[in-house]
């Protein structure tokens, strides 16, 4: 449970915001590479609350602008990309890759008008097929080194869809390991998914894990414990990258599997699926997609059909749950999307009764109150350091005999601060 102060403070985004303001700090994936082309359209993007374009220019190179034209506000997603530069089709003015000013042709020949303006724009990076942008303040960080960027291009495959809900909703949703039995059943009941992916299907014989919570420098290792059968304890360790990245342990022989949750604004959140294999190229079957996104080949930059949201109940098939599906949706990630949107635009967490089973969740809210908090009084920037060895982060699987601690089998020393309580 949160104050209704604590609550706005991690949820809100928006300009001048103390999360937004922190949130800005990190890269963040903005687009599809591939949806901008040298000298084609720009691009309408929307990230905290704000505006922007993004084109590539004659040169290949990425330009991400404020939307709003330094004239007078037209919209530089209208401007025609040309000659290294948009220009905007208001009254033709003229601004380069780096956002500078360098024509205007409304004003009288010799004016050196163009020489003082500049547009705001962004640095970027693309990755993973994505073009990444950093819309902070200050000093601007490395590119991050997870795993995952630094493999080929054929070995990570990444899925989108936005959620009209607040990203926090979301987040969480992704460390909740507690919900993947209950809400995910019918799924992980399946023939192709004890099939597939028996480990993930053995969470069905453990509905309430134990969790245990190691503190990182990043943000934290969350383990859940299952008892399964012959003393066995199944063990899925995630990790918690704040303030919007979680890394879940895959199924056996499935790729490498990460969340990256970026708010579009308070209300809307785009959720990016990385999927990467650091050994070989990426093969997800037809089947995968099936269960996790609706459909064999579903559209990777908006695989979510809400048919209709709340006031249609999202389509929930009440029929099919009579005859045995749980929850009545039509795919396992389209459960988390719609169990987000119920709670609400922004979830009300001063009314919530929080459990054993929500550690994960109280300890991250804990994690990003503190970050914000920090990064207020002395603009530290949470996990930004660049001793950390972030291309080292990685979820895990363990299968535990009697008597074996996860954390010996991961080579980690118990900290005093695990395992923070109910709050
Ligand atoms: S508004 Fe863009 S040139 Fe005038
Ligand atoms: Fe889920």
């Amino acid at each position: 449970m949160l104050s209704r102060e604590e609550n706005e403070l991690i949820t809100k985004v928006g300009s001048g915001t103390p999360m937004g303001n922190l949130m800005r700090q990190y890269w963040v994936p903005a687009l599809r590479a591939s949806k901008i082309e040298a000298d084609g359209a720009p691009v309408r993007v929307r990230l905290f609350g704000e505006n922007f374009v993004a084109f590539r220019a004659t040169d290949g190179r990425v330009g991400f602008f404020d939307e709003a034209c330094p004239h007078r506000g037209v919209s530089l997603a209208l401007g025609r990309n040309e000659d290294c530069a948009i220009r905007c089709i208001f009254h033709g003015w003229k601004i380069d890759v780096s956002g500078q000013v360098v024509e205007v042709p409304s004003e009288p020949a010799g004016s050196n008008m163009a020489s003082k303006i500049k547009v705001n724009h962004y640095p970027v990076h693309e990755s993973i097929g994505l073009v990444w942008v950093w819309l902070g303040q200050g000093e601007v960080p490395p590119f991050p080194n997870y795993e995952f960027n630094n493999v080929p291009l054929d070995q990570v495959r990444v899925v989108q869809a936005q959620s009209n809900c607040n990203w926090l909703q979301i987040i969480e949703t992704t460390i909740d390991s507690s919900h993947v039995a209950l809400l995910h059943q019918y799924w992980l009941q399946g023939d192709a998914v004890q099939a597939t992916t028996p480990l993930l299907a053995q969470t069905l014989q453990d509905r309430a894990p134990t969790y245990e919570i190691e503190p990182t420098r990043y943000g934290f290792h969350a383990a859940a414990t299952r008892n399964l059968a012959n003393n066995i304890r199944y063990v899925r360790v995630s990790e918690f990258v704040a303030p919007f990245i979680s890394f879940i342990p895959p199924g056996q022989d499935m790729p490498k599997f990460t969340n990256i949750v970026v708010p579009v604004d308070d209300e809307h959140t785009i959720h990016w699926f990385v999927y990467h294999d650091p050994e070989k190229s990426i093969n997800l079957s037809p089947l995968f997609y099936k269960i996790n996104f609706g459909a064999e080949e579903p559209d990777e930059d908006n695989f979510y059909n809400n048919h209709g949201g709340k006031d249609k109940m999202w389509g929930q098939d009440r029929e099919a749950m009579k005859n045995g599906h749980f929850t009545g949706m039509y795919a396992l990630f389209v459960e988390d999307f719609v169990i987000g949107e119920s709670q609400g635009a922004i979830a009300d967490r001063t009314k919530e009764k929080l459990g054993r089973s929500d550690i994960a969740i109280i300890n991250a809210r804990k994690v990003l109150i503190k970050a914000v908090r920090e990064f207020q009084e002395t603009r530290e920037v949470f996990g930004q350091d660049p001793s950390i060895a972030y291309d080292q982060i990685d979820a895990k699987n363990l299968l535990l005999e009697p008597g074996e601690d996860w954390h010996d089998r991961l080579g980690l020393a118990r900290t005093e601060q695990q395992g923070v309580g109910v709050a």
